[in-house]
């Protein structure tokens, strides 16, 4: 039987999961961790680095380190989102030719979908390594919130990564297929899912007969683990601001430290109350002399600063609850998905809101990525009886004269489905007509995403309102929308499979794909200790060289004594793994040798 990945690729962790002799099974990366930083990096030297490498070095190379693209994909270059992304993100996002979302990262663009693409060539070669076979079909999650555009991106992502992604499933749904898996329950459960980039709740019902049907789907595709650093960060920048009159925000390299420092905080004030940011040489003040960020944040002033993201979140899952004609009540249990859901005010606010404890027995990190894999063993194995009724989580429809929304599919509609209706021609001896496909909640059709648009021609010279034109939409059991429009007299018809809008045309999709396999040899083919000990070696040569002048500076100072033994210490462990050739700690050292080398350039360049 053909195996077939589960791949959950997530704005932060992408994690890949797979059905061993009927069990589903986390697949460790290389480094032997459950998930992968869904990142990005080009070193200077033209090297694609991806996951926990390019992590490790994204402050010393913030400009050509990709993060979060999770949140660009499949989006519009004039959508707000896109806006926010380009004024705060380290990297440099530029319009594409089709009015999408590209990426330059040392001079080279790339589409959002061949970032993520690079992400899934990652998992998909670690994953063959880990079971030592070639596996092409992936079933891949995407946040159930998310619109035609940005499924038809993440599956030319996949496409590019050379994989056959044979399903899309929502990721709470994922996650409640790996919850029920085995469990012979019949329940109503709610998944609630905050993670890096996304937050998605979605109401379902499992039965022992192995149905899982959703009843109703929300969220937010733009609100997660990114939204509350970014309330940390905004708050470590106005106050130093305040202190120092500097702008931390003109200099990429300190936000990139400021977004590390922030997340790490917010992390711990999951477990602790109050916790220090330590910054040290941060920005120069530009009178020759280094500025230092020290700040304690506690958990208290951090559910401040995020109380009205939480809001948001218990907001959408009252609209759902209304939605899914449902009351709290009969919600039997509540399953908390994504790595934000550790924070104390988020479980509070759910437990407060569903009026129960949610459910202890899931991992937040890994369970959508094991019910994609639970998936996509039954998709390939039929003797599996599982029956998944997923939703549309946006109505669908066709833009009408004055601009209105015609709705044809209904949200929370159970896919796959069609609908069709009849209009007619809005002036007189109209021949053609074009039909705006839209997704989107709206009754104001601008208001809504547009989708695709195509033309129906030839259409009788007639007084307006006499010529009829079917339209007809499907939806797949991947959310992807096609339509077509008949004129009725005649029988001619047109129809699109909604794809132009994921930002690439079908003939760039595969000068991609074919550009991804010529790296796909490469990437195999690299030895991975040698990269790291290079770099390793030569930051070690250079801290080495500054360290007199270093000393003869700073060592007047506690804090300058302190941060000597530091930087002498990890100087020693690195040139020891090294010598063991332990690449794994070696790059556990990347961060701290860059941070003292940063930290001593800054010392040496400084006029005495
Ligand atoms: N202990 C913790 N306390 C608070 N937040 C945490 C904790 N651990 C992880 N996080 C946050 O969880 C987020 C990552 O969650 P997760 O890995 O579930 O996201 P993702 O699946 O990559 O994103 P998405 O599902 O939105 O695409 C990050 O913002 C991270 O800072
Ligand atoms: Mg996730």
């Amino acid at each position: 039987m053909e195996r077939v990945l589960g791949i959950d690729l997530g704005t932060t962790n992408t994690c890949v999961a797979i059905v061993e002799e009927g069990v589903p099974t986390v697949i460790p990366n290389r480094g032997g961790y459950k998930t992968t930083p869904s990142m990005v990096a080009i070193t200077e030297a033209g090297k694609r680095l991806v996951g926990h490498i390019a992590k490790r070095q994204a402050i010393t190379n913030a400009e050509n380190t990709v993060y979060a693209a999770k949140r660009l994909i499949g989006r519009k270059w004039t959508s707000p989102q896109v806006k926010n992304a380009v004024s705060t993100a380290s990297y440099k996002i530029v319009e594409g030719p089709h009015g999408d979302v590209r990426l330059v990262l040392r001079d080279k663009t790339y589409s959002v979908a061949e970032i993520s693409a690079m992400i899934l060539q990652e998992a998909k070669i670690f994953a063959e390594d880990y079971l030592n076979e070639p596996v092409t079909k992936a079933v891949i999650t995407v946040p159930a919130y998310f619109n035609d555009n940005q499924r038809q991106a993440t599956k030319d992502a996949g496409a590019i990564a050379g994989l056959d992604v044979i399903r899309i499933i929502n990721e709470p749904t994922a996650a409640a297929l790996a919850y029920g898996f085995g469990k012979n329950v019949d329940k109503v459960i709610a998944v609630f899912d905050l993670g890096g980039g996304t937050f998605d709740i979605s109401v379902l019902e499992i039965s022992s007969s192995g149905v899982f049907k959703v009843i109703a789907t929300a969220g937010d595709t733009f609100l997660g683990g990114e939204d509350f650093d970014g309330r940390v960060i905004d708050w470590l920048v106005e106050g130093f601001k305040e202190q120092h009159q500097v702008d931390l925000r003109q200099d990429r390299m300190a936000l990139q430290r400021l977004k590390d420092a922030a997340e790490k905080a917010k992390c711990e004030l999951s477990g602790v109350a109050e916790t220090e940011i330590n910054l040290p040489f941060i920005i120069s003040s530009g009178r020759n002399d280094a500025l230092h960020l020290q700040r304690t944040l506690t958990r208290a002033k951090l559910n401040e600063l995020c109380e009205d993201l939480v809001e948001r979140c218990i907001e959408i899952c009252r609209q759902t609850l209304e939605d899914a004609r449902l009351e709290k009540d009969e919600i039997e249990e509540v399953i908390l998905v994504g790595g934000m859901t550790r924070m104390p005010a988020v479980q509070d606010s759910v437990t407060k809101f569903f009026g129960r404890e949610p459910c202890k027995g899931v991992h937040p990190d890994e369970v959508v990525g094991l019910g994609a894999a639970v998936q996509g063993a039954a998709l390939v194995d039929e003797s599996r009886e599982m029956i998944l009724l997923d939703v549309t989580p946006h109505a669908l429809g066709i833009m009408t004269f004055g601009s209105k929304f015609e709705e044809l599919i209904p949200k929370n509609t159970t896919v796959p489905t069609s609908r069709s209706k009849i209009f007619t021609t809005s002036r007189d001896n109209q021949t053609a007509v074009k039909i705006l496909v839209m997704q989107g909640d709206s009754e104001k059709a601008t208001d809504n995403e547009l989708l695709g648009e195509f033309i129906l021609t030839g259409l009788r010279r007639a007084p307006k309102g006499q010529v009829e034109i079917e339209v007809n939409f499907e939806i797949n059991s991947d959310g992807i929308v096609s339509v077509s429009a008949k004129d009725l007299e005649t029988g001619q018809a047109q129809s699109i499979q909604v794809t132009a809008s994921s930002g690439l045309t079908k003939d760039e999709v595969k000068a991609m794909m074919d550009n991804a396999k010529d790296f796909l040899v490469e990437a195999r083919t690299n030895d991975e200790f040698e990269g790291v000990k290079q770099e390793a070696e030569k930051f070690v040569t250079e801290i080495e060289k500054m360290f007199p002048q270093v000393e003869a500076v700073v060592a007047s100072s506690d804090f300058g004594r302190e941060a000597i033994g530091k930087a002498r210490s990890i100087l020693e462990k690195t040139r020891d793994a090294i010598a063991k050739r332990e690449s794994a700690v070696v790059k556990e050292q990347m961060e701290a040798l860059a941070r003292t080398h940063r930290m001593f350039k800054g010392v040496v360049s400084r006029p005495h």
